[in-house]
C-alpha cells in the first residue's frame, strides 16, 4: 500500500512537469487537448468507406455557410472544396469533440453525426474542384515566398512546402491542402494555433511553428497561398 502511494505520488509530481517539458514552454493548464483522430486501421477504412452521394445530401444544411460548390460565403468561413477527406474527417471529429477545436456553431452542426456521416460529407467535399487563384491579390515578397519554399534556418522554420506540397496540395494523410484557402480564415487558424487554441496535431507541427511568424508574415503567406489558388494531389 505504502508502495502504490508512493509511486502515485510520485506520478503525480513527475507527470505535469514531464508535460512542462514536452510543451515548449506552456503551462500544463493551457494545453489543448491532443487530436482525437489516431488513424487506426479502422478509423482510415471509415474514411475510405465514404459515400460521396450521401455526403451531398447531408452539405446541405452546412451550404449557407460554405457555399453550394464548397467554397465559403464569408472570409471567415473556410473552403472545403478539394480538401482531403481523411482532414476534413479529423477536423470535423475534433469539433465534435469541442476541447481540440473550440467553435459552437460548427460543433452545433456536427455533434450529431455519426462517423459514417463525417466521412461521407468529407468524401463529398474532396470531390469538388478547389478554389480557382485569387488574382486580386498582389504578387508576395520575395522573404514570403522563400518561407514557403526554403523556410528560415536562422528560426528553425520548416519551409511550407516541405509538408503542404509545392501546390498547397496537402499529403497524407491529413496534412491539409491549404492552396486557395480565404485569406482571413487562413490568418485566424494560424493565430489559433500559436496561442494554442487549437489542438496540436500528433507532431505538434503548426503550433511551434506559427508562434515564430510575425503577423505581417502571417498576412504574406495567407495572400501567397490565396494568390496560388487550390490544387488537388495527384493521387486523388
Ligand atoms: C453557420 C455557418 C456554418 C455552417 C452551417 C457550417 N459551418 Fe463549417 N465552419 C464555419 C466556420 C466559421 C468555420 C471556421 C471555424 C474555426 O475557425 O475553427 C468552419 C470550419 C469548418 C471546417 C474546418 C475546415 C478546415 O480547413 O480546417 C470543416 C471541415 C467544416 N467547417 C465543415 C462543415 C460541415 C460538414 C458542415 C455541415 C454539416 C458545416 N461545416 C456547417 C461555419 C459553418
Ligand atoms: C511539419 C509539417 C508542417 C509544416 C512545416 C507546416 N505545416 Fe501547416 N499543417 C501541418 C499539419 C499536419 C496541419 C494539420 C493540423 C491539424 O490536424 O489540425 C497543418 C495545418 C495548417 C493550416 C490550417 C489549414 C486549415 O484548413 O485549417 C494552415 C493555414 C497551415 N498549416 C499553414 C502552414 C504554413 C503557412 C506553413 C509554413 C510557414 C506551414 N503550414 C508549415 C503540417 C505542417
Amino acid at each position: 500500500m505504502a508502495v502504490k502511494c508512493f509511486v502515485a505520488g510520485l506520478l503525480l509530481v513527475v507527470s505535469p512537469m514531464f508535460v512542462y517539458a514536452q510543451s515548449n514552454k506552456m503551462p500544463p493548464d493551457k494545453m489543448p487537448p491532443k487530436a482525437t483522430v489516431l488513424w487506426t486501421a479502422e478509423e482510415q477504412q471509415i474514411v475510405d468507406s465514404g459515400d460521396a452521394t450521401r455526403g451531398k445530401e447531408l452539405a446541405e444544411r452546412c451550404s449557407h455557410c460554405h457555399g453550394e460548390n464548397g467554397i465559403g460565403v464569408e472570409p471567415e468561413v473556410p473552403n472545403l472544396a478539394g480538401q482531403l477527406a481523411a482532414y476534413t474527417y479529423k477536423q470535423l471529429q475534433h469539433y465534435k469533440a469541442k476541447g481540440p477545436r473550440n467553435h459552437n456553431p460548427m460543433r452545433r452542426r456536427v455533434r450529431r453525426l455519426s462517423n459514417q456521416e463525417m466521412a461521407d460529407v468529407a468524401v463529398f467535399y474532396e470531390s469538388l474542384p478547389p478554389a480557382a487563384p485569387d488574382l486580386s491579390q498582389p504578387p508576395v515578397s520575395e522573404e514570403i515566398t522563400k518561407l514557403v519554399t526554403h523556410g528560415d534556418q536562422q528560426r528553425g522554420l520548416t519551409a511550407c512546402a516541405a509538408c503542404h506540397g509545392e501546390r498547397g496540395e496537402g499529403a497524407p494523410i491529413d496534412t491539409p491542402a491549404i492552396g486557395g484557402q480565404k485569406i482571413e480564415y487562413f490568418v485566424t487558424t494560424m493565430q489559433l494555433f500559436a496561442q494554442f487554441e487549437r489542438a496540436r496535431d500528433v507532431y505538434n507541427s503548426m503550433c511551434d511553428l506559427t508562434s515564430r511568424l510575425k503577423d505581417d508574415e502571417l498576412q504574406g503567406l495567407a495572400g501567397y497561398y490565396a494568390r496560388l489558388g487550390g490544387a488537388k494531389l495527384a493521387t486523388q
